[in-house]
């Protein structure tokens, strides 16, 4: 069963795996340490059998949210364990007075744009070349609470 709760610093190494799998410029430990100890940031992971198979960030901007990444080990995605992050964090979101969540994502990530898509987040524009590894455009997205 996948159980999503918060992150801690014991969960550090098994989430710097996951970026190293999942991204061409991953977060360090430092990174990850750092977002840990910011007051503004929220961090969840997801958890199936002892094993941590995805996590999700975001911080607080006054009542905005922006989401620093989502990600999910290739061999656990498309069962749902995304939605449940999202929905944590949407839950966090209603319950913090939070009146918008935005984010950015690579023009082409077809998989995580729809995953946005399915919770409401909507495309208001784009920041050119925002990416590099390779350089790609970036959607912005954003979604009322
Ligand atoms: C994007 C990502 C987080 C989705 O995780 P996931 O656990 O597989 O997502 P879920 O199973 O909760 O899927 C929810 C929805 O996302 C969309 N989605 C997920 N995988 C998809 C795929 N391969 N193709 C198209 N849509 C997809 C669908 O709308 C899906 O809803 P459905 O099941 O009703 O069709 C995962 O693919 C990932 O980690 N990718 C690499 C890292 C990344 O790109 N992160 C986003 C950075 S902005």
């Amino acid at each position: 069963m996948v159980v999503v709760r918060s992150m801690g610093y014991d969960d550090i190494d098994q989430i710097m795996e996951i970026e190293r799998i999942c991204f061409s410029l991953p977060w360090s430990k430092d990174s990850l340490e750092k977002e840990l100890q910011n007051e503004l940031a929220y961090y969840q992971c997801a958890e199936e059998n002892g094993k941590i198979i995805g996590y999700m960030g975001m911080w607080r901007i006054l009542d905005e949210c922006h989401i620093t990444n989502v990600a999910v080990l290739p061999d656990y995605r498309q069962r749902g364990a995304a939605s449940m992050l999202i929905n944590k964090m949407i839950e966090i979101c209603k319950c913090s007075e939070i009146q918008s969540m935005t984010l950015e994502v690579r023009e082409s990530n077809y998989p995580a744009i729809n995953l946005y898509e399915k919770f409401g987040f909507v495309s208001a524009g784009k920041r050119p070349n925002y990416y590099l590894k390779p350089v790609e455009d970036a959607i912005i997205m954003w979604k009322k609470i």
